[in-house]
């Protein structure tokens, strides 16, 4: 395929970097081992940068100088309509070539979904993937019946231009609205705006590193980048999804006002409606979000909009996730705590850091490596230094005989070797290359960017062949060494130079990345992390040098507004250039599509083609996968973690935010790297994360090459930090498990904003410094360096209705006065509240969730002000995809009787039924056990504490009858 826009190959096809190698370092001999390793210049890595029109004051302003389209032949359909839109008037041609003629269609395509779609009308196989996401690569959102009865409405006009606006019908309130704006449509530029409240509420477009409520002057920029967890900025993934939520007050006359003022205090006259938009574009783009609108400017694809009517902050989710691909459900294992770090060098270290953590008491479920156990950083060949073949089946029998799992890091790039040197075989990239699996340059040679182990070639995931050849090296591997799970990295798909920048220089091979690795010598800038010891001088060297190569990874490019290039891409991309740290816009599929199209997808294909890839290697058992780069539905795949944050406070914190829009995005097996990534930690920081993290579904410590070690036995208050949180949270395995379950099969969330919990708050419109885990877990986390107790809401207290208990004390927390309280938390203690109105199945802490798994159990029932609570509970196998036998139970307390409902699903529980125990409870009568008396030996009560214990069961827990407990 040719290059049908100058610009794309300007992108993609520098070549300055050949010319640089071959200038500067005669080739060395094939053969010889002495030769120094070539080393990339840095420059490899920089492109020309191009100013963003949004940043660019000479950009023209497309609204103003194109002419919008009109609307014709409209033609109704069983759900909907078409119509056709014509150009009205010359073209502008503002920032590439305006379609004269686009397609829409309106279809009511269920009671919770509109579909709007805008298309051109002639597309052809050569151009249809600049518009359209080739199918069957994302699930193909289904359509239900014809003429569901929606609450919203579609309307448009002709006037000034075509506008349309979808309205909630039963409040009258537009939703979104593009009437009085203009849309363009160019093949390398989509434009369309929206007007929104005053002060609105969105929440999600992800993935970034940003508050929960995004603000009304933030730009999110989509183009999928290796660029760490940093704030602000385009990251690894693309969920152009958004939640707004809008809060009225109820007028005398029963009209609903709109809330747009910041300043509210709680009260039960508040209400809130919420609705959701997805915009199915997989193309670079940037969404302005500005005072009172919302603008999308992309630079391919379509209008492609699906709108979710709610109207609580649940419904939108469950539309959502059941349009994009419901969350996968996890195995039961991968809820117990992981380590990993770069740096472990052999199986006996990991080995030594499994037993410490046995030594110290301290869970452990699973041990991971990041690229140390490579041969030179080539996928799936272990590093015979260290990490033999030979040692790992032993190191994983043992492993699996504690109860244990290995994840290692699998990359995304595959080593390409050296032509001229018979000993640089690398048989996986000639498997990979002989099934045509990798992505080409435009005329058909290989593209050949540079990843960790040196030049790389990159899977294509429209290939035909490629899937199968990536389950083969993975099933190769895994009989080599069987690992439990794959944790897909650098995905974006990242490339560390720009263009095809091996292509001839492949008998340099095996080159040396343009940076120093964390450790190896750099230029070291001494900057210490916050809280950090500057007596010590190894470490304070360590870290800066970790620090130092790894922003070095990223140059900065300096930019003076003469050398922009203008009049290209819309977007407000990290470095400027599309192609820098990634691989370039014109890396050419097998089927001629180009990077370019579907460039935010690449991430999505590597882990749809590893989960087929353990589907095979565990027939009958849910993958488990971690994947850095993904896009909407790829949680019906994989789980996902942070990314490469840094250890400091501001990190910490943001991953809160980070989390509770993964919730939104069905990616609720989300994590961060905990005591932080980059740089050393200290022992406050990891002390007060590790607890934190203990209540985010997936919990992983993990750090870089070259810093301290930050295990959780390094240091002693750590240790009893980590022991104190994991304990609760080994005890709520049962109700997190039990979250997932509700997640994969009805699209719940997991961890959840105080926002979606309390509705009718405003005041919580924002609130992102404390979550609640599932409907009953409130988490109030300290964030601050040096601080002893922490601000945080208990809300609903101020009207009385909700009723928290102390997880530690048991008790009810005093109702504060004012909606902050102030939270006494010394270092080592995370408040943690339960929920008036819960029923908690609980199971007792262990070393491994296989202990923890089979131990008695015990109920803990929290009654609320009326004295009610309920709860539910799923069990089986814990890692089949369709479990032979299931249970599912539900628990509900009114009027001083607890009642269970158990629904067998065929699961018989083993383990037994220690203790009912049951907070608030204001005094007792005959405690009977489905009618019978409980003899008093086996009842304990505390009138001060309002506790009520019951214990002495002869059941095991759910042996398949329904009980009850009266008191
Ligand atoms: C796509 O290609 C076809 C055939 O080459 C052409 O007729 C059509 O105008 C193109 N469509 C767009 C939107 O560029
Ligand atoms: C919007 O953000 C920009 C950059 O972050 C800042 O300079 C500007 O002052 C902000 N505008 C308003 C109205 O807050
Ligand atoms: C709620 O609304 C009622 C009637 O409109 C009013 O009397 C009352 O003061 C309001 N409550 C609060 C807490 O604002
Ligand atoms: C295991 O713990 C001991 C004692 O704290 C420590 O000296 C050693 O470095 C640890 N080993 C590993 C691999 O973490």
């Amino acid at each position: 395929m040719g290059t049908p826009f100058t610009w794309r190959s300007v992108l993609g096809g520098l070549s300055a970097f050949c010319a640089i190698a071959q200038a500067q370092t005669p080739s060395p001999s094939p053969t010889s081992s002495t030769a120094p390793q070539f080393t990339m210049p840095p420059e490899a890595n920089i492109a020309p940068a191009v100013i963003p029109n949004i940043k660019d004051p000479q950009a023209v302003d497309a609204q103003t100088v194109c002419p919008g389209y009109t609307a014709s032949n409209v033609q109704q359909t069983a759900s909907g309509f078409t119509a056709s839109l014509i150009l009205l008037g010359n073209a502008c041609n503002v920032y590439g070539t305006d379609i004269d003629t686009l397609s829409l269609t309106v279809q009511y395509q269920r009671a919770d979904r509109l579909h709007v779609a805008i298309v051109p009308t002639h597309i052809s196989a050569e151009n249809a993937t600049h518009y359209i996401i080739p199918p069957g690569y994302l699930a193909e959102p289904e359509v239900g019946e014809s003429n569901t009865v929606s609450d919203l409405e579609f309307s448009w006009t002709n006037y000034p231009s075509f506008g349309f606006e979808v309205t909630r019908i039963s409040t009258k309130d537009v939703l979104f609205s593009t009437k009085g704006t203009k849309i363009v449509f160019e093949n390398q530029f989509i434009e369309f705006k929206s007007g929104l409240p005053k002060n609105y509420n969105l929440y999600g477009l992800g993935e970034s590193v940003h508050g929960f409520r995004l603000g009304n002057n933030y730009t999110k920029t989509y183009y999928a980048a290796d660029a760490g967890a940093t704030v602000d900025i385009n990251i690894y993934g693309a969920h152009p999804f958004f939640l707004e939520t809008r809060y009225f007050t109820e007028g005398p006359d029963g009209n609903l006002a709109l809330v747009t003022s910041d300043e509210t205090t709680p009260n039960s006259n508040y209400t809130s409606l919420s609705h959701g938009v997805f915009s199915r574009n997989a193309h670079g783009q940037d969404i302005l979000m500005q005072e009172d609108s919302i603008t999308y400017r992309a630079i391919g694809g379509s209008i492609d909009l699906y709108f979710f009517p709610g109207p609580s902050q649940p419904e939108v989710t469950k539309s959502y996730l059941t349009t994009v691909g419901l969350p996968a459900m996890q195995q039961y294992w991968t809820f117990g705590f992981h380590q990993c770090r770069w740096g472990y060098t052999s199986w006996a270290e990991l080995e030594d850091v499994v037993n410490n953590h046995t030594h110290f008491d301290i869970p452990l479920e699973t041990i991971w490596t990041d690229i140390d156990w490579m041969l030179r950083y080539r996928d799936f060949e272990n590093n015979p230094v260290g990490f033999d073949d030979e040692s790992s089946e032993g190191f994983i029998q043992r492993l699996h005989d504690g109860g244990r799992h290995y994840v290692p890091i699998i990359d995304s790039a595959i080593y390409i070797p050296n032509p001229s040197n018979a000993d640089d075989a690398y048989p996986v990239f000639e498997r990979g290359n002989e099934a045509g699996s990798f992505l080409t340059n435009p005329d058909g040679s290989l593209y050949v960017g540079a990843v960790w182990p040196g030049y790389t070639v990159f899977p294509d995931w429209l290939s035909e062949g490629t899937e199968q050849w990536w389950t083969d090296e993975m099933v190769r591997y895994h009989q080599i060494t069987g690992y439990d799970g794959a944790w897909i990295d650098m995905s974006e798909i990242s490339s560390f130079c720009v263009g095809s920048c091996g292509s001839n220089n492949l008998t340099l091979q095996p080159v040396h990345v343009p940076f120093a690795l964390p450790g190896e010598p750099a230029n070291p800038v001494l900057i210490y992390p916050e809280g950090f010891s500057k007596t010590n001088a190894t470490e304070a060297a360590s870290a800066s040098a970790a620090r130092a190569s790894w922003s070095s990874t990223y140059p900065t490019i300096s930019v003076t507004s003469s050398s922009y290039l203008r009049t290209t891409p819309t977007q407000d991309i990290r470095n400027g250039a599309l192609a820098v740290a990634a691989i370039s816009p014109n890396a050419t599929h097998a089927d001629g599509t180009l990077e370019y199209d579907i460039h935010n997808l690449w991430g999505h294909g590597i882990l749809k083609a590893t989960y087929n890839s353990l589907s095979t290697i565990f027939p009958g058992t849910r993958p488990f996968i971690l994947g850095r780069s993904t896009f909407a539905g790829s949680g019906s795949y994989a789980a996902h973690w942070g990314g490469d944050n840094w250890s400091n406070w501001p990190s910490m914190i943001f991953s809160i935010p980070q989390a509770l829009s993964m919730s939104l995005f069905g990616i609720p097996m989300f994590g961060v790297d905990t005591c932080g990534f980059a740089d050393n930690t200290d022992m406050e920081l990891c002390n007060r994360w590790m607890q934190l993290s203990a209540f985010f579904p997936f919990y992983r410590n993990h750090n870089i090459l070259g810093a301290i070690s930050q295990e959780a036995y390094r240091w002693s208050s750590v240790i009893d930090a980590s022991k104190s949180a994991m304990a609760i949270r080994y005890q709520l395995l049962p109700y997190i498990y039990t979250l997932f379950h509700h997640a994969h099969t009805k699209g719940e969330t997991v961890m959840r904003a105080l926002a979606w919990e309390f509705p009718h708050d405003p005041s919580l419109a924002s609130a992102d410094r404390q979550f609640m885990l599932g409907p009953s877990i409130l988490v109030i986390p300290v964030l601050e360096q040096g601080a002893t107790s922490v601000n945080g809401v208990l809300p609903g207290l101020i009207e009385g209705e909700e009723v928290w208990y102390d997880w530690y004390n048991n008790t009810v927390v005093p109702v504060p006065t004012q909606a902050n309280s102030t939270i006494p938390a010394p270092l080592g203690h995370i408040p943690v509240y339960v929920r008036g109105g819960s029923v908690l199945p609980l199971q007792q802490a262990g070393l491994t969730t296989r202990d923890a798994r089979n131990s008695p159990w015990d109920i803990l029932v929290a009654l609320d002000k009326d004295g009610s609570a309920d709860g539910n509970l799923y069990l089986d196998d814990g890692f089949s995809v369709t479990p032979n036998t299931t249970l599912y139970a539900e628990f509900k307390a009114q009027n001083r009787k607890l009642d269970t409902f158990i629904q067998h699903g065929g699961w018989v529980e083993e383990n037994s039924l220690r203790n009912v125990t049951i907070w608030g409870v204001e005094q007792t009568k005959t405690i009977k056990f489905n009618g019978h008396p409980v003899p008093l030996k086996d009842v304990y009560f505390d009138g001060n504490k309002h506790t009520l214990v019951v214990s002495g069961f002869k059941i095991s827990a759910w042996a398949g009858k329904s009980w009850s407990l009266e008191w």
